[in-house]
């Protein structure tokens, strides 16, 4: 089975694959497009990796429609750009009835019959997300594309294929030699929550809202990240010759019977007072809605309505967007807070008189970082418009400055954390003002809660509150100190019972045995987030061989940009940094990709070798234990008393009476940070 080797494939073989890719398929389509699975998830993951194992087997069989192709293996250096075959169009807006009312009396005129014929429309909602433009060749997807200005667009093919609900392959017996389908891609909201809450907590700027954060997503290099985030689509025109296909109606009917997806939510309406209740009933269901949406799209159902009609240079004349109103209101500043992220970053925020806003209470504002600051000229007591950005995350868009209360005091960014007081510091052309201690709580806290976080060592039990304590109390100064806990420290805290304590052990303890590439991820580095952190682990198969590359040699993997690079080497270059992976190593975690005793093995560089130490006084960050392992691993001997024989004192904190001996005998003294050092 684990033979790699490339086979001559038999027919059976030929046949199993392609029903296996059938099952796989179908199963998919039940799962991702009809919303109604039809197997069960062990299920369906023996049968995908059945298939994956004979596709390895039999390369020559992998066909670009199989379910295994989703998924690229290595990420695209740049988009080529394409033209359209039939251009993508915007659409034109309407804000009220009027409006619409103006351009349904517009495409009638145009037509010069002012009682046209009855027509139907045909409401749809308005997805904030992209659109994209979808080619299929006998039935065969062949590209994906941007909408870009409308004529030419960027193939964006590998990243449309992970989006599982489009089909690769048309569910159609006799497919046209063409089809294009055109739809959206979208963000569900909680996953577009979950990116900007990443960005925040690495000082990355905010997306203002799902259609920027999918259009970004689209446009990511590497397809494993769009994979990650689970963009989905909804298909909304299908460009296809048939007799059977008169109007939009038909189009919105056939397109899941293809392998779309289309939403649901769509009506014929047989008048514009039918549109205007659809637009009414919408403006308050969709709240209840996983996905954002924008407006409602009204759509002349007649095809050769909207043939006869045809397009201005950027909008078709048979379909308007009626737009929502955005979701803004006044309110006033009370104060403003300063927020310390895990990396030190400082965001400023507005805390309201509160306010409903898009079905919910907001009384708290980002204020994004300095230069907003400056940008908004935002006083305490200042009356600012609020508005929901893609209605997750509220904003101050402006201020009001008529209604400024005299005597009103500036908002400006402090000098000092708000959290340990140390100087911020703010290096243009950052944006972003930073706390730089290492030490500060709010950092210390931030890299715990990312330490333990799922996708990092996956430490269940240690939530923000228990994180706090453990910061406060000082038991905790670093994630290293995690593995130190024990039994009795954890009980004495406030609310911990024995029961939750052994669990939270057990789940310090359990998290030894993660992979490198997840230690590495819960480091925190910046710009280093999971896809980044696999990249590297797989070119850097141990933590001392990233330690030691330059910054070009990070930069030669493949897929790691410059920036990264530069970020990675920097923070290996920190001795701090340099001894929390000595201690987190000590302490049994992976820090390599094969397993430690294959390390082992390996002939390492002896540089205590035949020396002495003795050891006095509490080191800055060493235990006593860890120092002693540090010396022996690198050949040494560590002795408790002080001779001739003796070749290092290392020198902590409140030396006792060996610091007077071993000056007298003239031996050589060391700091912690010197032993790291010449250890390395
Ligand atoms: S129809 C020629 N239908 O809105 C037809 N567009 O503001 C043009 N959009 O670029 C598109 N939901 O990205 C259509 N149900 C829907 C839509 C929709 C969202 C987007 C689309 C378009 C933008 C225009």
């Amino acid at each position: 089975m684990n033979d790699q080797t490339p086979k001559t494939p038999t027919p059976e073989i030929s046949q199993k694959l392609e029903q296996l890719r059938l099952t796989v398929q179908r199963a998919s389509y039940a799962y991702y497009v009809l919303d109604a699975p039809t197997m069960e998830d062990g299920v369906y993951d023996r049968l995908y990796r059945e298939l994956q194992e004979l596709e390895t087997q039999y390369p020559e069989l992998i066909s670009p429609d199989s379910p295994t192709q989703r998924v690229g293996e290595k990420p695209a250096t740049q988009f080529e750009s394409v033209r359209h075959n039939i251009s993508l169009y915007s659409l034109e807006n309407a804000f009220n009835m009027a409006e619409l009312q103006a351009w349904d009396e517009k495409w009638r005129r145009f037509l010069g019959n002012w009682a046209a014929e009855d027509n139907n429309y045909i409401c749809e909602l308005k997805i904030d997300g992209s659109a994209i433009a979808l080619t299929y060749h006998d039935g065969i997807l062949v590209r994906g594309a941007t909408r870009g200005d409308g004529v030419t667009g960027e193939d964006i093919t590998q990243n449309i294929k992970t989006i599982r609900s489009i089909p690769l392959k048309l569910h159609l017996d006799n497919p046209p030699p063409v089809v294009e389908v055109r739809g959206e891609a979208f963000l569900y909201n909680r996953i577009f929550a979950e990116i900007n809450q990443e960005r925040q907590k690495n000082g990355e700027p905010l997306f203002a809202n799902p259609r920027n954060a999918a259009a970004g997503t689209l446009r990511q290099l590497d397809s494993r990240i769009v994979a990650a985030r689970h963009l989905d689509f909804f298909a909304y025109t299908l460009h296809l010759d048939s007799p059977n296909l008169h109007d939009h109606w038909d189009c919105l009917e056939l397109l899941p019977k293809m392998g779309f997806k289309v939403n649901p939510n769509r009506q014929l309406c047989q008048s514009l007072l039918e549109v205007q209740q659809y637009f009414n009933t919408w403006e308050t269901q969709r709240r209840e809605l996983p996905y954002m949406t924008d407006g409602v799209v009204v759509k002349l159902n007649s095809l050769s309505l909207q043939k006869q009609l045809g397009e201005t240079r950027k909008f078709p004349r048979w379909a308007i967007a009626l737009k929502y109103p955005a979701e803004e209101l006044p309110t006033k500043i009370i104060s403003v807070t300063f927020q310390v992220g895990r990396t030190g970053a400082l965001t400023p925020v507005a805390e309201l008189e509160p306010i409903q806003l898009a079905g919910t209470t907001v009384k708290r504002a980002t204020l994004h970082n300095q230069d907003r600051l400056t940008e908004l000229d935002l006083h305490i007591g200042d009356t600012v418009i609020v508005r929901k950005a893609g209605e997750i995350i509220p904003e101050v868009v402006r201020v009001l400055p008529d209604l400024r209360p005299t005597g009103a005091k500036l908002v400006t960014m402090p000098t000092h954390c708000p959290e340990c007081g140390e100087t911020v510091v703010k290096t243009p052309p950052e944006a972003v003002t930073r706390c730089i201690n290492s030490s500060c709580p709010a950092i210390v806290r931030g890299s715990i809660i990312h330490w333990c976080g799922r996708r990092a060592l996956d430490i269940n039990g240690i939530g923000e509150k228990l994180v706090q304590q453990l910061v406060e109390t000082q038991l905790v100064r670093s994630v290293a100190d995690l593995y130190h806990l024990n039994m009795d420290q954890l009980v004495a805290l406030e609310r911990q019972g024995q029961k939750s304590a052994q669990k939270i052990l057990e789940a310090i303890a359990a998290s030894k045995k993660q992979p490198w590439h997840r230690v590495l991820y819960g480091l925190g580095i910046r710009y280093v987030g999971e896809v980044n952190a696999e990249l590297l682990a797989q070119n850097f198969p141990s933590c001392q061989s990233l330690a030691a590359a330059s910054s070009a040699q990070i930069e030669g993997v493949y897929g790691i940009g410059a920036e990264i690079a530069t970020s990675v080497y920097q923070w290996f270059q920190n001795p701090a940094n340099i001894s929390l992976c000595d201690r987190l190593e000590q302490s049994g975690l992976q820090l390599a990709s094969v397993p430690s005793t294959a390390l082992k093995s390996t002939p390492q560089a002896q540089p205590f070798a035949g020396k002495t130490f003795v050891l006095t006084g509490t080191l800055p960050t060493l235990t006593r234990e860890e120092a002693k392992s540090i010396i022996e691993k690198a050949g040494g001997k560590v002795t408790n008393s002080v001779t001739q024989k003796v070749d290092y004192l290392l020198l902590g904190d409140k030396p006792g009476s060996k610091l007077a001996k071993a000056q007298n005998l003239g031996i050589a003294e060391l700091s912690e940070l010197e032993l790291l050092e010449m250890a390395k």
